[in-house]
């Protein structure tokens, strides 16, 4: 019998008894020839999920939010311009934190329920012949409004005019739910957290990192310590970490990153559109409005409902 309270908000997600019973393991020794037992399918199994044979996995103990942290002060330095676009309440918290690391911005502000404006983009890149773009961002699921951003559009701006930029995009509430192609997309940086798509309790942040990221790590000045890439792709290289990892949550990742490809990527992210849909079915029948502003970026994780005038949210 399921133990648990469902829970219908976009995360944390319901966690499977036969994960959170995989969390639950005894006090390991990390240093010991054990712990790579646990580690190493934890990152081949997260390469298959990011679909990439290419870049670097690393998880660290921290929320989502940690990651974002960790993407940008690996790669950026103060004063660096990057762009963004401000489309609901996740996407504008990344752009303030890259603003506290003393980030020049270029933001441009949508209206919640509407994607990533990629001819906006597309114009921006084009008209910075100097490259001091350093960086675009992306926002893949904005959690806020239900609203799903064409990642693969954007690579094809940079492209379309040789622009260097980094393309770092937060896929938190995306991955191992919806298709997610970190090579194929060109993506630098992935950034992502445990207590969605992957059925964990919130305190893992999960980052995709291409070859050309981890070149721009040497330049970067902007100060980073425990979120520093380079000292944990080298632990992570030989099996363990640069400091006290969270075992059992680990050993968590481990069985459902194991679930995922058990069942398929394709057929997780199917199941995640019928029942997606299902909902928006119900949510129309009912006469309600979606925050989404067209069915074509409808998020098959998270369904926004405008709530009508005279009621209350909550
Ligand atoms: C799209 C998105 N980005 C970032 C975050 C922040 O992650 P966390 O709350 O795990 O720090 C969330 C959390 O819900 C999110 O949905």
């Amino acid at each position: 019998m399921h133990e648990q309270n469902p829970v219908f908000i976009p995360g944390p997600t319901n966690i499977p008894d036969v994960i959170r019973k995989a969390c639950d393991i005894g006090i390991m020794d990390h240093r010991s020839a054990k712990f790579p037992e646990i580690l190493n399918p934890v990152l081949a199994g997260l390469k298959k999920i990011l679909q990439t044979e290419t870049g670097e996995v690393v998880v660290f103990s921290s929320s989502g939010t940690g990651a974002w942290e960790a993407a940008i002060s690996n790669t950026l330095s103060a004063g660096d311009k990057v762009l963004a676009a401000e489309q609901g309440m996740f996407s504008q918290k990344w752009i303030e934190m890259c603003k506290r690391h003393g980030l020049e911005m270029q933001i441009f502000a949508v209206e919640w329920g509407e994607s990533c404006p990629i001819s906006a983009y597309a114009e921006a890149l084009k008209a910075d012949t100097e490259h001091e773009i350093k960086a675009v961002l992306v926002t893949h699921n904005e959690t806020a409004t239900g609203v799903l951003s064409d990642v693969s559009a954007v690579r094809k701006a940079l492209d379309a005019v040789g622009h260097p930029a980094l393309l770092l995009v937060d896929c938190v509430s995306s991955i191992a739910s919806m298709d997610f192609r970190m090579d194929e997309w060109g993506i630098d940086i992935a950034v992502a957290g445990s207590q969605k798509g992957f059925m964990l309790p919130a305190g893992l942040s999960i980052l995709g990192i291409s070859q050309k990221a981890i070149a721009a790590m040497e330049k970067a000045t902007l100060p980073r310590f425990y979120f520093d890439l380079r000292d944990m792709l080298k632990h992570l290289a030989s099996g363990g970490y640069p400091y006290t990892p969270i075992v059992g949550m680990l050993n968590g990742l481990r069985k459902s990153t194991e679930m995922l490809l058990e069942e398929g990527l394709e057929n997780v992210f199917a199941r995640h559109h019928r029942l997606a849909e299902g909902m928006r079915q119900a949510v129309l029948a009912w006469g309600l409005k979606m925050c989404a502003v067209r069915k074509e970026i409808y998020s098959d994780t998270v369904t926004a409902i405008v709530v009508p005038k005279g009621y209350d949210g909550t």
